[in-house]
């Protein structure tokens, strides 16, 4: 049983069915609130294929995947999360709408204990917490793309949050969810998007320009430095419109042009073109 026995996460797209999955398989009780049944339908599946994934490589029993999935609740609605310890918003990349989430999650959870964390990439901590009504207990916890894959994650603690609420989910996620956290200033991009943003937007800059083919670029990368993947196809993963909210984000924080997204970018996420969940963003996709 986790320290924080009843989570909730907001959002179950890419990065939310993610985290749900992560929380469930460390023994929480999970709730996972989308805006319709359908999403919550949707996010069922995600979270459901992903589990078959590991079972077929041996990394989980049938009965354990089973179990986790028996840990989660998908609903449609955010009074679900009232009782619950801990909330990790994972909503889209959208000023408004987290601020609206925070807004009306931190007025309805029933503990003054109880911890709102957003997974947000670079929208300001510090303002999710001032409209929250429970500034001193909201910080961000920024986890990486695959979720149950990668281990790192970010704890982002504002100029409001306390020590008492950073150590709690400090301890939450090393000790019991297996990452590996690091800690990073409430500014736009924290540390690893700082660094990564502008590296994936020079990418596309210099595909726009017809300097070189995607494959190349991408095989550069991979060859030439030893990344998992090269940047064209992880902003495919990350998804397009994701990376460009992001980016925008950061270079209304600094005006560093390096931030800004590039034409093709915008005209990407226009098209629907968005990586891996439209099925095409750079590279086709099943
Ligand atoms: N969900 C769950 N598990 C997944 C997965 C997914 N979407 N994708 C892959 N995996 C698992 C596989 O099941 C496999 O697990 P086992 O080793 O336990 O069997 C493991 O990951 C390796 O997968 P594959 O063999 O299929 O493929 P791979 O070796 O090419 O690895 C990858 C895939 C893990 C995605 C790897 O390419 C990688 O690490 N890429 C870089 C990812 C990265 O940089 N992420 C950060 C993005 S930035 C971000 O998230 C922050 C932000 O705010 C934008």
């Amino acid at each position: 049983m986790s320290s924080f026995g009843k989570v909730g996460v907001i959002g179950g797209g890419l990065m939310g069915s993610g985290i749900v999955e992560v929380l469930a398989r460390a023994g929480a009780d999970v709730v996972n609130v989308e805006v319709s049944a359908e999403a919550a339908e949707a996010a069922r599946g995600r979270v459901s294929h992903s589990l078959r994934r590991a079972v077929s490589r041996g990394k989980l029993e049938q009965s354990d995947a089973d179990a986790v999935l028996e840990r989660i609740r998908f609903v449609d609605s955010l009074d679900d999360l009232a009782d619950r310890d801990l909330v990790v918003e994972a909503a889209s990349e959208d000023e408004e709408t987290k601020l609206e989430l925070f807004r009306r999650v931190g007025a309805l959870l029933d503990s003054d204990e109880a911890i709102l964390a957003s997974n947000t990439s670079s929208i300001p901590i510090v303002k999710l917490g001032a409209v929250s009504g429970r500034p001193d207990r909201v910080m961000g916890v920024h986890f990486f793309n695959p979720a149950p894959v990668m281990k790192l994650v970010e704890l982002i603690p504002s100029l409001t949050t306390s020590e008492q609420t950073l150590e709690r989910v400090r301890g939450w996620v090393s000790e019991e969810l297996g990452k590996q956290p690091i800690d990073a200033t409430d500014r736009a991009g924290f540390i690893v998007n700082s660094l990564l943003v502008p590296y994936l937007l020079s990418a596309i800059r210099m595909y726009e320009a017809g300097y070189a083919s995607a494959a190349d670029i991408d095989r550069g990368m991979v060859l030439g430095c030893g990344h998992p993947m090269g940047p064209l196809a992880l902003s495919d993963l990350i998804g397009l419109d994701t990376l460009k909210a992001i980016g925008e984000s950061m270079y209304e924080e600094f005006k560093e042009p390096l931030y800004s997204p590039p034409p093709l970018l915008d005209r990407m996420v226009d098209a629907g073109l968005l990586g891996q969940k439209t099925g095409h963003g750079f590279y086709p996709y099943d």
